[in-house]
C-alpha cells in the first residue's frame, strides 16, 4: 500500500511513517518545513529518526496550499490512502495568526479532500484535535454537540471535520477525523508544555503551570498515537471522528512530578492563570476506537521517562 503523508517530518507524521514502512507499506511524505519551531528538529527526523527507512519513503518539500505542487505529486505518486497531518498546530500561536491557521489548515485541507476524490483515494484520515470540544463538560465523547471551539486553531479543526463530511457525503470519500488528546514522546513539538517542562526542568529554568497547576489531560504516548492511527487507516470507514487518547486521567502536576522523577531535578515553577484558549481539562472517551481493536498500552511513568531519555540523547545532555 502506498500511503501519503502530510506532515511527514512532524511529530506524529514521521512516526507514523516510520511504523507504516517497518510494516512494508510506502510513504510518501509532503512537509513544507515552515520555521513555527525549529525546523532542524524536523529535518532530524528523516535523517536520523528514518535512516533506516530510507528506501521506504519518498520525501516532497512543498506546500498543501500550492495546489500545482499537489497534482504534481499525485500524479506520480498516485497513493492508495492518506494520512493528512499537516497543520498549523499550536493553540496559542493561532490566536495571534488566525488567517494563517485558517490558509493552512482550512484550505490545505480542503486541497487534499479535492484531489483525493479526483485520485480516487481509498481512505482519507486526517487529523482534528481534542481543542474542538472547547466549552463542553468532559470526559468528551464523539456524540457530543461541538459547537463552542475557544481558539482559532480549533475553529479550524471543525471546519475539517465538516469538510471531510461534505466530501464523504457527496463523493463517497472515506474519511475519519482523530480527535488526538495532548500527543507527548520522543521526537515530540518543543512548543508544548509536555516537552518545556522537560527541557526547563533539565536546564534549570523555570517553568509556567498555567490555570495554577488545576489542569487534567489524557496524555498519550505517540506509540499509542501510532498504533491508532494505522487502526483507521486500515479499517477504511465510511465517514466518522474518533478521540484517541491515553486512558488516564492525569493531573497535570502529577506528569510535571514524574518529570521531575525522571530528569531527577525539582521544579521551578510560575504559577500562572488561565490562558485564553486553553482548556482546563481534557479527558477522553475513548471507547470508540476501542471497538477497533486499539488500546493506549504506554503509561505516563514509562511516556515520560521515555521522554525524558531520548531528550538528554538528543540534545547530548550529560
Ligand atoms: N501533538 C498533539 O498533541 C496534537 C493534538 C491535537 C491535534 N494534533 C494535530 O495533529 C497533526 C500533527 O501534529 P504534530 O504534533 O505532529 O505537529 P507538527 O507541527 O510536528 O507536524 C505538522 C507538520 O506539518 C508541516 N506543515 C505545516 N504547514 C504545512 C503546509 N502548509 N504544507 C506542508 N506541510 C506543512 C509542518 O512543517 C510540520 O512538520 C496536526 O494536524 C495537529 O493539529 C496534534
Amino acid at each position: 500500500m502506498k500511503v501519503l503523508i502530510t506532515g511527514g517530518a512532524g511529530f506524529i507524521g514521521s512516526a507514523v511513517a516510520k511504523k507504516l514502512i517497518e510494516r512494508g507499506d510506502t510513504a510518501v511524505l509532503i512537509d513544507n518545513f515552515n520555521d513555527y519551531y525549529d525546523p532542524k528538529l524536523k529535518r532530524n527526523r528523516i535523517k536520523i529518526f528514518l535512516k533506516d527507512c530510507k528506501s521506504g519513503f519518498t520525501l516532497y518539500k512543498g506546500d498543501i496550499r500550492d495546489t500545482k505542487f499537489l497534482e504534481r505529486v499525485f500524479k506520480k505518486e498516485k497513493p492508495d490512502k492518506i494520512v493528512h497531518l499537516a497543520a498549523m498546530a499550536g493553540v496559542r500561536y493561532a490566536i495571534e495568526h488566525p488567517l494563517l491557521y485558517v490558509d493552512v489548515n482550512v484550505v490545505g485541507t480542503t486541497n487534499l479532500l479535492d484531489i483525493a476524490v479526483r485520485y480516487k483515494v481509498k481512505n482519507f484520515v486526517y487529523a482534528s484535535s481534542s481543542s474542538i470540544y472547547g466549552l463542553n463538560k468532559p470526559p468528551f465523547s464523539e456524540k457530543d454537540m461541538t459547537d463552542t471551539p475557544i481558539s482559532p486553531y480549533a475553529a479550524t479543526k471543525k471546519a475539517t471535520e465538516l469538510l471531510a463530511h461534505c466530501f464523504s457525503h457527496i463523493h463517497g470519500l472515506p474519511t475519519t477525523g482523530l480527535r488526538f488528546f495532548t500527543v507527548y514522546g520522543p521526537w515530540g513539538r518543543p512548543d508544548m508544555g509536555v516537552f518545556k517542562f522537560i527541557e526547563n526542568i533539565i536546564c534549570g529554568k523555570t517553568i509556567d503551570v498555567y490555570n495554577f497547576g488545576k489542569m487534567k489531560r489524557n496524555f498519550t504516548y505517540i506509540d499509542d498515537i501510532v498504533s491508532g492511527v494505522l487502526t483507521v487507516l486500515d479499517a477504511d470507514l465510511p465517514c466518522g471522528v474518533m478521540n484517541i487518547g491515553g486512558d488516564h486521567e492525569v493531573a497535570l502536576m502529577d506528569y510535571i512530578a514524574t518529570v521531575e522523577k525522571y530528569t531527577g531535578k525539582e521544579a521551578k515553577k510560575n504559577m500562572m492563570p488561565m490562558q485564553p484558549g486553553d482548556m482546563a481539562s481534557t479527558v477522553a472517551d475513548i471507547r470508540k476506537l476501542r471497538k477497533l481493536g486499539w488500546k493506549p498500552t504506554t503509561q505516563v511513568k514509562q511516556g515520560v521517562k521515555n521522554f525524558v531519555d531520548w531528550y538528554k540523547e538528543y540534545y547530548k545532555i550529560v
